[in-house]
C-alpha cells in the first residue's frame, strides 16, 4: 500500500500534497517521494521479524538520495552497501555505520579501509582472493574486520535473468559446494573475524519456494560449520522481495519472515538480517512526466514525453512495466498509445500499448518508480538529470535539485591551443 491515491478534486496527490502543484511548482520530468510510505514499508520488515533478534539493512543502490536514507536512518535503520559513495551517502544521511553491512564483488583496498574504520557490522566476502585482501588491509589498519561469507545456493529465482543472482553461472557469492573449505580458510585468517552467512539470490521474487530453498541451504550449512568449529551469530538473507507493478502478488513482508522464523526455530540465537531495496523503496515514488507532443501514424499512436530512458531505464533494459496514469484523468475517447521519450533511441520509451485519453500538456505520473528510477538515471543526451522531491504529510521538500546545463560540463574542458 502507498500513500499516492486520487483524492476528492479527481487529482492524483502524495500524502496531501497535490502532483499537479508540485509539477507546475518544480517542473518535469520530476520524481516525488512519499515519505509514510517510506516507513510504512520499513516497519512491515521490521515488525514481521518480531522478537527474533534482526536487522532490517535497507539495500541503498535502490534510491540512494540522502533525504530517503536520512528517513530511514530516523526510524534505526540499518544499510546494505556496495560502495564507498554509498558508504559516505550513509554517515552524510546521518546512518549509524555499526549498522552497515558492505555488499558487492569488487571492494577495493581503499573500499575496505574506510569501512573498517568505521567499524561497520560486517563485510559480505565473495571471494577468497576478497579475503585475502581484507585480511591483508585490516592488519594494515590494526583490526579485525567482520566477515560474512555470501554463498551462492544455486538456487532459480525464477526473475529476470539480469537480476537473478544465486545460480551457479552467475558471478556473484561462493559456491555452496565449497562453503565449508572457504570458511575454513577464512577462519585461518588473522585479522577477519568470521560472523556470518550470507546470500542474494536474485530481485523482483514473487514467490518464497526460492527463499525458503535458499535458507534451507544456508542453515544446513551452519549446521556442518558448527561442527567444523565455526560458529555463526548471523544470517543475511539478503534482499529480492518483489512489488506489485501490475498484476503480481508478491508475499507481504510478515508472510515472508514467518515462514523464514519458522525455519529457524532450532536457531533462535542467530540474528537475521534483511537486504530490502525495492519493497521499501519502489512503491513508495513516482515519476510526474508532461505530455510534449501527440503523433498518430497509420498504425501507431505515440505520447512523446518529457521523460526518457536516461531518466527511468527499467523499461528499455529490462522490457520492465510500470504503470502510467493520468495525474488529472480527462473524458474522451481512450487510444492506445506508446508512452515514447525525446532520447534518439528506438529503445527509448516508458510504457507501450498504454490505453490513455490524452492531450498535448497532461500530465502523467509513472508509478512504483521509487526504486532503481533515479539512481540508474543518466545525462546521456545531454540532458539535465530530474530533480527529486520528498512529500512528508502537507509539505514537499525539495531533496535534489534538477541538474543545471553547465553542471553537464563542470569536470570537462576544451584542450589548449
Ligand atoms: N542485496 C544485494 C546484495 C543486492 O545485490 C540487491 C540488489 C539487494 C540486496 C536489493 O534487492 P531488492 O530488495 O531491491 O530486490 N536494477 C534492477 C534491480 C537490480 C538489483 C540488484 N541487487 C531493477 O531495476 O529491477
Amino acid at each position: 500500500m502507498d500513500y499516492f491515491n486520487y483524492q476528492q478534486d479527481g487529482q492524483l496527490w502524495a500524502e496531501s500534497v497535490s502532483l499537479d502543484n508540485l509539477a507546475e511548482q518544480h517542473g518535469t520530468p520530476l520524481y516525488v517521494y512519499s515519505r509514510a510510505t517510506l516507513e510504512r514499508h520499513w516497519h512491515a520488515f521490521d515488525e514481521a521479524a518480531g522478537e527474533h533478534p534482526h536487522l532490517v539493512c535497507y539495500a541503498v543502490k535502490a534510491n540512494s538520495n540522502i533525504g530517503v536514507l536520512n528517513v530511514l536512518a530516523r526510524l534505526g535503520s540499518g544499510f546494505d552497501i556496495v560502495s564507498l559513495g554509498e558508504l559516505e551517502r550513509v554517515l552524510a544521511a546521518g546512518g549509524d555505520p555499526a549498522k552497515v553491512v558492505f555488499s558487492g564483488v569488487g571492494k577495493t583496498a581503499a573500499e575496505m579501509r574506510r569501512a573498517l574504520e568505521l567499524d561497520i557490522k560486517c563485510f559480505n566476502v565473495e571471494s577468497e582472493a576478497e579475503l585475502d585482501r581484507l585480511n591483508q588491509v585490516a592488519g594494515e589498519v590494526d583490526k579485525k574486520a567482520p566477515v560474512s561469507l555470501r554463498i551462492n545456493p544455486d538456487v532459480d529465482a525464477q526473475t529476470h535473468p539480469y537480476i537473478s543472482t544465486g545460480l551457479k553461472e552467475n558471478k556473484f557469492g561462493i559456491a555452496f559446494d565449497r562453503a565449508p573449505e572457504v570458511y575454513r580458510y577464512a577462519s585461518t585468517l588473522p585479522n577477519l573475524n568470521v560472523k556470518g552467512i550470507d546470500c542474494h539470490i536474485g530481485s523482483q521474487l514473487t514467490d518464497l519456494a526460492p527463499f525458503i530453498e535458499s535458507t534451507d541451504r544456508l542453515l544446513g550449512l551452519i549446521d556442518t560449520l558448527r561442527e567444523d568449529g565455526v560458529e555463526i551469530s548471523h544470517l543475511d538473507v539478503g534482499g529480492g522481495l518483489g512489488v506489485t507493478y501490475n498484476d503480481e502478488k508478491p508475499p507481504a513482508p510478515s508472510e515472508y519472515a514467518s515462514a523464514l522464523l519458522k525455519r529457524l526455530t532450532a536457531h533462535k540465537d542467530i540474528e537475521l538480517i534483511f537486504e530490502p531495496g525495492r519493497a521499501i523503496a519502489a512503491n513508495a515514488g513516482v515519476l510526474l512526466t508532461r505530455v510534449e507532443y501527440l503523433k498518430h501514424n497509420e498504425d501507431k499512436n505515440f505520447a512523446i514525453i518529457d521523460a526518457a530512458m536516461n531518466d527511468l531505464l527499467r523499461p528499455s533494459l529490462y522490457q520492465a512495466w510500470q504503470e502510467i496514469i493520468p495525474v488529472t484523468p480527462r473524458d474522451g475517447e481512450a487510444k492506445t498509445y506508446d508512452l515514447v521519450g525525446p532520447v534518439c533511441e528506438t529503445g527509448d520509451y516508458l510504457g507501450k500499448n498504454r490505453s490513455l485519453a490524452l492531450e498535448a500538456g497532461d500530465l502523467l505520473a509513472v508509478r512504483s518508480s521509487g526504486a532503481y528510477g533515479f539512481v540508474m538515471s543518466s545525462n546521456y543526451n545531454s540532458r539535465c538529470r530530474a530533480a527529486e522531491i520528498l512529500v512528508d504529510g502537507e509539505a514537499a521538500h525539495v531533496v535534489r535539485q534538477r541538474e543545471t546545463l553547465s553542471e553537464l560540463w563542470q569536470h570537462e574542458q576544451v584542450i589548449p591551443d
